[in-house]
């Protein structure tokens, strides 16, 4: 199974992004003590989400947001609310804290 960070390294209401062995651009935000982790790609074109690093919330620090046209996704879902590509959602990555407080990939 494959660690991409420890817990701490992501506080509540921010978020990091990770290259996984496999080459995925993935992120990982934590909300209420959860952790929720999403390929870092747009559903509206593709892109990546952030211009500038690990700035994947959006001004409050309530949904994630695509910096190219504002699209806002929902953090435990990862489902468009508002945006060009509404009721499209981020395609989420399964993952894991284990008791060593690490974050880990689920195979
Ligand atoms: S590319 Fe994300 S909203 Fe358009």
């Amino acid at each position: 199974m494959e660690k991409i960070c420890m817990m701490e390294e992501i506080p509540e209401r921010e978020a990091r992004s990770f290259e996984t062995s496999e080459g995925d651009n993935i992120f990982i935000t934590q909300r209420d003590g959860a952790f929720f982790a999403y390929q870092n790609l747009c559903p509206h074109l593709q892109v990546e989400l952030e211009f500038l690093e690990n700035q994947f919330l959006d001004r409050d620090q309530q949904f994630i947001e695509c910096s190219t046209h504002g699209a806002l996704f929902d953090v435990e879902t990862g489902l468009c609310i508002s945006g060009p590509c509404q009721g499209d959602s981020l395609e989420k990555v399964e993952i894991k804290v284990h008791s060593d407080g690490g974050i880990y990939l689920q195979d």
